[in-house]
């Protein structure tokens, strides 16, 4: 029998039977490979096409109060999750190589196991690596479950037979499934692997952790159709150099996608970081210019970070520009406003902007802080060390008001602080904290002389 072959879109999954060099449905260039698809008398394709019994539920009828949730055993982890992994759920945790992806979901694993079965079962790793590093990290419990396979046949066997709660398959490129005819990793592979993960986790109500590995650009490799049929997207990002590490979500079925989690990793393992501002700000320097603290939400919580910059004699004449850590058009954006609402002539000078301890700011609450760090870079004067700032800045140079504006404050008497430069029409009807002195501005011109002329 002739085999049929099909070539799909690794993007969008749009499948053509013929090779195209642009998607039609996505506009990808250069996205097709080619794949078999499951023959429809195989047995996993029979039991997809097996007539299930659900049938439509009236939303009265449908009772959710006893939704359950696991706790991973760190309440980092679990606020990312929106409150712990939901049973039945998929998540795929991304991450680069080295940012701890396997160290983290062991230790999930060490946790979970002590009142539940638990299937760790790994595609790079033998179950001797595996061991060393469960007793690295101290895990060890006869309820965990640690298994070296890649096929997912024989990965769907041992759920059956341990019935799991907790699944964690590493990675998503290392499986294959027998009935797919291509090399694992490859968009077929990881397509049909994952699929029939996923309707594993969903009848049998178990959560499945999928690791999954990132690209050079940063993104998951392999199709984007992963993305899309998994409940939750996960990244675990940081500077395999650095000790801090953050978890984000990207996408999260069952809870909000703000929150972060930070962690710091250690010989022992990951250590969860319940104060990042603190830990953000250790090792600041005092009265060196082009230095500015913000206070930006990440999530529901609070955080504070320094943003630094230097700001130098351009050496070409254009000018150049390196943002990290802060978006790059957004401070380009910020540095025309600084040269033309307030008079600092930056056409002529390189600027550097940098976020320390690898945090990436995306909210306009860092506006301030950004456009003062500069201006401090600019002039060579350093800010007041006891001195943090927060607000969103248009384009005319006002300053406009942002949200949560009391938990920033509480949060920055926290930490130590003494002086906040906020936007003025932040302040109606506020309190500031014992030992916290306001100083509302309705300007750029107005902040920056104000923080930078006395
Ligand atoms: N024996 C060890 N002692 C201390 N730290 C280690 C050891 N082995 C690995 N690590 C740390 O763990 C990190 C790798 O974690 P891992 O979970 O394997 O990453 P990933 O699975 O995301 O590739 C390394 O960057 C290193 O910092
Ligand atoms: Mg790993």
């Amino acid at each position: 029998m002739k085999v049929k072959t099909v070539f799909c879109c690794g993007e969008c999954g749009y499948e053509s039977p013929k090779w195209m060099g642009k998607c039609p449905q996505c506009g990808a260039w250069n996205s097709f490979a080619e794949f078999t698809p499951v023959a429809q008398d195989t047995p996993s394709a029979k039991r997809s096409l097996r007539r299930s019994d659900t049938r439509p539920e009236r939303v009265t009828e449908i009772d959710v109060e006893d939704e359950e949730r696991l706790s991973t055993g760190m309440e980092e982890f679990d606020r990312v999750l929106g409150g712990g992994a939901v049973s039945g759920s998929f998540v795929l945790v991304g991450g680069e190589p080295g940012a701890g992806k396997s160290t983290l979901l062991l230790q999930v694993c060490g946790s979970i196991c002590r009142e539940h079965t638990v299937l760790y079962v790994s595609g790079e790793e033998s179950a001797r690596q595996l061991k060393l590093r469960a007793n690295r990290l101290l895990v060890n419990e006869p309820n965990l479950y640690l298994y070296a396979q890649t096929r997912v046949e024989d990965i769907l066997e041992a759920i059956e037979k341990l019935s799991p709660e907790l699944v964690i398959v590493d990675s998503i490129q290392t499986v294959f499934c027998g009935s797919v005819d291509s090399a694992p990793g490859s968009v077929s592979q990881i397509r049909e692997s994952a699929q029939v993960l996923m309707r594993c986790a969903k009848e049998r109500g178990i959560t499945i952790f999928l690791v999954g590995h990132v690209t050079k650009e940063g993104t998951l490799a392999g199709p984007k159709i992963l993305e899309h049929m998994v409940d939750c997207v996960v990244y675990f990002e940081g500077d395999r150099h650095l000790s801090y590490r953050i978890l984000r979500a990207a996408k999260n079925r069952y809870g909000s996608t703000d929150e972060i989690g930070v962690f710091e990793m250690r010989d022992t393992g990951l250590c969860q970081v319940p104060n990042p501002s603190e830990a953000l700000l250790s090792g600041r320097p005092r009265g060196a210019s082009g230095s500015c603290v913000a206070c930006v939400m990440e999530g529901s919580r609070p955080i504070l970070a320094e943003i630094q910059s230097i700001v130098t004699t351009a050496t070409f004449s254009a000018p150049r520009r390196m943002v990290v850590g802060f978006d790059y058009n957004r401070a380009m954006l910020l540095m025309a406003v600084l040269e033309k609402r307030a008079g600092l002539l930056l056409g002529s000078c390189d600027a550097y902007l940098n976020v320390t301890g690898g945090l990436r700011i995306a909210e306009p609450a860092a506006d301030l802080p950004a456009i003062l760090s500069i201006a401090s870079g600019m002039r060579d004067r350093a800010i007041d060390e006891e001195l943090v700032s927060f607000g969103e800045v248009g384009l005319t140079g006002e300053l406009r008001a942002v949200n949560n504006v009391q938990q920033r404050l509480q949060e920055i008497r926290r930490i130590g602080f003494r002086k906040c430069v906020l936007p003025f029409s932040c302040v109606k009807g506020l309190s500031a904290p014992d030992g916290l002195e306001l100083y509302p501005v309705r300007t750029v011109s107005e902040a920056v002389e104000l923080c930078l002329t006395r």
